[in-house]
């Protein structure tokens, strides 16, 4: 949690330097910046929020979840934190957001495309209108991210940081959760081509993509369920969200384009990608 002094740190601004000549993302101070968290009400989101303020950011933390949301941004401390309730899957909610934290804190630096959803059945059964809904928050809320933001930071000229939230489902499938592995992968090549396509431009824009493993958080929940994650006694496998959100600022500062929350499942990673490359299949997969 923050610490309680953070409220009355004074909000400073960042010197930016407006300029065609950069080459790489040099996000090395965070301090004085502003970042933009999508589906900041809860878990993952609000960890990094957390996280950022910390680092001496302004937050904008967005959400579908009005009431989670106001008490994110009284804890965050109103004078560095705006809430903005906003729909990712809804493109001009996500011009909207980005207007208004322009108007509240000017050019944006950093954007976290962190907001998701899950649905449980199989590929054959699941209905058609939650692959629709998966789909449409978990990999088009990221495109509306980036291609809002993107836009808005090449056209600043200055740095910028895109951190796109996938999931280990973006490199090892999981069965059960069909459109949740379809978007995250669909995440994984979107944030791919984006930072290819970036350094072609020569832009002074990074990349992280960020796959955690299991973190205590309300994925699967309705809004309206009053349960909040226990995260007082973790699993073994089971990391905070806060714990999270600083490992993404330590990415962003050094501009690593992978982030693995659970490093040890990396592993996993290498079989899945070994099967393919060795054209095989492997049993119970
Ligand atoms: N918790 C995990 O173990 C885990 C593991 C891997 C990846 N992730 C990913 O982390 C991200 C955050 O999930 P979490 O686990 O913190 O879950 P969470 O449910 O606690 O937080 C997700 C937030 O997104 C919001 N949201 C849902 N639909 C939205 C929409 N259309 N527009 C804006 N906001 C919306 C929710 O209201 C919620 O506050 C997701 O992308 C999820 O897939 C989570």
């Amino acid at each position: 949690m923050l610490p309680s002094s953070l409220k009355e740190l004074p909000v400073q601004r960042v010197e930016r330097t407006p300029t065609s000549f950069w080459h790489t993302a040099d996000m090395q101070q965070l301090s004085g910046r502003v970042g933009v968290v999508t589906g900041a009400a809860s878990g993952i989101g609000l960890g990094i929020a957390h996280a950022f303020a910390n680092a001496g950011m302004s937050v904008v933390v967005s959400d579908v979840d009005e009431a989670r949301l106001a008490r994110a941004v009284e804890a965050l401390g109103p004078d560095r934190a705006m809430g903005v309730v906003c729909d990712v899957a809804d493109s001009d909610a996500v011009e909207a957001l980005a207007d208004q934290a322009q108007e509240r804190f000017g050019a944006i630096d950093v954007v976290c495309n962190n907001a998701g959803i899950i649905r449980g059945g199989t590929v054959w059964e699941l209905p058609l209108s939650d692959w629709d809904a998966v789909l449409r928050v978990n990999l088009m809320g990221v495109l509306h991210g980036v291609r809002t933001f993107v836009r808005r930071m090449l056209a600043a000229g200055t740095e910028g940081y895109v951190v796109n939230v996938a999931s280990m489902a973006a490199v090892v499938p999981v069965a059960g959760i069909g459109p949740y592995n379809v978007a995250k992968h669909g995440v994984l090549a979107l944030s791919d081509t984006l930072a290819m396509e970036l350094r072609a431009a020569s832009a002074p824009i990074g990349v992280t993509l960020v796959m955690p493993g299991r973190v205590p958080s309300r994925l699967g929940r309705p809004i309206e369920s009053p349960d909040e994650p226990e995260r007082t006694a973790l699993d073994p496998d089971e990391l905070d969200s806060d714990a999270v959100g600083e490992m993404v600022v330590d990415a962003v500062l050094h501009d690593r384009p992978y982030l693995f929350t659970h490093p040890e499942r990396i592993a996993e990673v290498q079989r899945r990608f070994a099967r393919i490359t060795e054209q095989r299949s492997e049993p119970g997969f």
